[in-house]
C-alpha cells in the first residue's frame, strides 16, 4: 500500500492510449490498492491508471455514495450512452484548484472486468455515471479541458498555471525558510529555532 505521484496536466503519458490489461495478477492488484489509497490521500472520486503514470487501462473510482460501493475498472468501456445530456461541474487531479462545467450524455453504460476477473456491466448516471466517462476519457488520453471552448479553455489553463506558479513559489520560499534554519541549526544553540 503506498501513495503514488499524480501526473499533472503537460506530462506525456495523460495523453497517450493506454494499453489493455491481458492478465490480473497479484501485481495489478497491488497497483489497485495503491491507485485507492492515492485517490484517498487526494480527496478525488476517482482515478486512472496514466495519471500514476501508469499507461494501462485500469480506473478506480468512490463517488461516496452507499448506493454504489467502490470499484476498480479493468479494460472498462462504454457500451452504451444515453442521448440526453447534462452540464456539470468537473474537476481533474491531474490539473488541481480548477473546474469547469463539461456537458456530457447523462446516462452510460460500462463494461469491464472487476479484480477478480469477472466481467461486471455498470449503468450509471449522475456523479457516478459522469465520473466513469472522465476516467475512461484518461485511458484513451482525453482530458476534461478537451470539451470546453478555446476561450473557456484559455481561461481554466492561465488560472491553472497562475496557481501552479503560485505554488511553487510558495515552495521555493519554504526551501529557503528551511536551508536557513539548517544553516542556523549548524551555527547556533537549536532552541533560537523556536517560534518560527
Ligand atoms: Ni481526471
Amino acid at each position: 500500500m503506498a501513495v503514488l505521484k499524480i501526473e499533472k496536466l503537460g506530462s506525456s503519458v495523460l495523453r497517450r492510449k493506454a494499453d489493455e490489461i491481458e492478465e490480473i495478477d497479484p501485481e495489478l492488484r497491488e497497483l489497485i490498492a495503491d491507485m485507492f489509497d492515492t485517490m484517498y490521500e487526494a480527496e478525488g472520486v476517482g482515478l486512472a491508471g496514466p495519471q500514476i503514470g501508469v499507461s494501462r487501462r485500469v480506473v478506480v473510482i468512490d463517488v461516496n455514495n452507499p448506493d454504489h460501493p467502490r470499484m476498480a475498472l479493468i479494460n472498462p468501456r462504454i457500451v452504451d450512452s444515453d442521448s440526453r445530456t447534462a452540464k456539470e461541474e468537473e474537476g481533474c487531479l491531474s490539473i488541481p484548484g480548477v473546474s469547469a462545467f463539461v456537458k456530457r450524455p447523462e446516462e452510460v453504460e460500462v463494461e469491464a472486468i472487476d479484480e477478480s476477473g469477472r466481467p461486471v456491466r455498470v449503468r450509471a448516471g449522475g456523479l457516478l455515471g459522469r465520473c466513469l466517462q472522465h476516467e475512461i476519457d484518461h485511458l484513451n488520453g482525453v482530458l476534461f479541458i478537451d470539451y470546453l471552448s478555446p476561450l473557456k479553455r484559455s481561461m481554466v489553463l492561465k488560472k491553472y498555471r497562475q496557481m501552479q506558479a503560485e505554488e511553487e513559489a510558495e515552495a521555493r520560499e519554504k526551501s529557503r525558510d528551511r536551508s536557513r534554519e539548517g544553516s542556523k541549526e549548524g551555527g547556533q544553540n537549536s532552541s533560537t529555532r523556536r517560534g518560527r
